[in-house]
């Protein structure tokens, strides 16, 4: 973390933030010893197993780093237990005029409005096939109509072990101008008869309570709709004036409070009818710990990759482990008092 933070880190932030991300996605095309370089901790106490897929241990790489999935393969030996390529359409999306990424670095947070930029189904596709993966890989996809999302997925699935549904993204309509409700409800009636493989959905976050009651809606419908999991969540609707559309998703630390909150208000909403992972603001062993106490099964990171750099792996998988051993003790303890 420190050499990350004193030499990496400014190299990177001198850059702004999309050539700071073509240039970490240049790197991750170099056959550099990603292992070493995340140095996450192997230790069988992390395994777990998430809709029947066999995870090394709870840490996940959000949405959005890999947008075209042609880096999954160096971003899963950094040590991630699954990593998420995405978001995926079914044609190509330019995605939004730039600037579309602002780091607000005193809060460790960041605003982006990509507007879901990607190649396309069928180059996420062909990329996926080219390079399998090491450890578990997920797909995210978010096609607005019901045609599109049925193609998508039908091309994406057979090349990872499960597809995660996009029903957030700010910067389409998704999570914004339509019945929401009605559509996943459709959508995971149409993927329920076709679908292979787990199916996770991933949930705006809340902070209102009116939004709250959406939100909780969306979980049961997606429960009662046959996914596999549940993610909460994706980033909070923010206006800054440093994005050329005005409004972004708001990522990192300042989303903290609202994840643990709302894991625990998902799972009893959805009485711990299906695994939940945690997002938002996740950047310490102790920050993942709290999602996984509040009902989480996994955890995703986004941003702390971002500011702490690889070796955010090593310290969750090491405060994981450490938690887990503890644990073991105390029950040794207890069951010999
Ligand atoms: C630049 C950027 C692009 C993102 N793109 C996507 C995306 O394509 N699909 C998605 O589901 N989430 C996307 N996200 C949201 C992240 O997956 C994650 O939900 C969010 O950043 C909160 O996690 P964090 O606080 O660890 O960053 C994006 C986030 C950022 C910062």
């Amino acid at each position: 973390m420190g050499l990350y933070r004193a030499v990496v880190q400014p190299l990177f932030f001198a850059l702004p933030p999309e050539g700071a991300h073509r240039l970490a996605n240049r790197l991750l095309g170099l056959p550099l010893p990603w292992e070493r370089i995340g140095g996450a901790e192997v230790d069988p106490r992390l395994e777990l197993s998430l809709a029947g897929i066999h995870l090394a241990n709870p840490i996940g790489l959000a949405a959005g780093f890999d947008k075209s999935c042609a880096h999954l393969g160096a971003l899963g030996r950094l040590g991630f237990g699954y990593v998420v390529g995405g978001t995926i359409t079914r044609w190509p999306r330019a995605g939004n005029p730039k600037p579309r990424i602002v780091r607000h670095r005193s809060r460790d947070s960041m605003v982006n409005a990509m507007g879901l930029p990607n190649p396309g189904a069928e180059a996420a596709a062909r990329a996926l096939a080219r390079a399998p993966g090491v450890g578990a890989r997920f797909a995210s996809i978010a096609d607005e109509a019901l045609e599109d999302a049925l193609a998508t997925h039908a091309r994406l699935e057979p090349h990872v072990d499960a597809i995660e549904l996009n029903a957030s993204c700010p910067n389409v309509s998704w999570g914004r101008d339509r019945d929401n409700e009605a559509h996943l409800a459709v959508l995971l009636r149409e993927l329920g008869a076709r679908r292979a493989k787990p199916l996770f959905v991933k949930l705006p976050p809340f902070h209102a309570d009116v939004e709250r009651q959406v939100v909780l809606a969306l979980a049961r419908i997606a429960v009662e709709g046959g996914a596999d999991g549940l993610v909460c969540s994706n980033t909070r609707p923010v206006a800054d004036a440093g994005l050329a559309v005005g409004t972004g998703g708001l990522s990192g630390r300042a989303l903290f409070g609202d994840t643990v909150r709302i894991v625990a208000e998902v799972r009893a909403a959805t009485d711990a009818a299906c695994p939940i992972t945690a997002c938002g603001g996740v950047f310490t062993a102790d920050d993942a710990l709290a999602c996984l106490r509040a009902g989480a099964t996994t955890v995703e990171v986004y941003s702390g990759l971002v500011y702490r750099g690889p070796r955010i792996l090593r310290e969750l998988t090491a405060g994981l482990a450490a938690a887990a051993r503890r644990a073991s003790r105390d029950l040794g303890t207890a069951s010999a008092t």
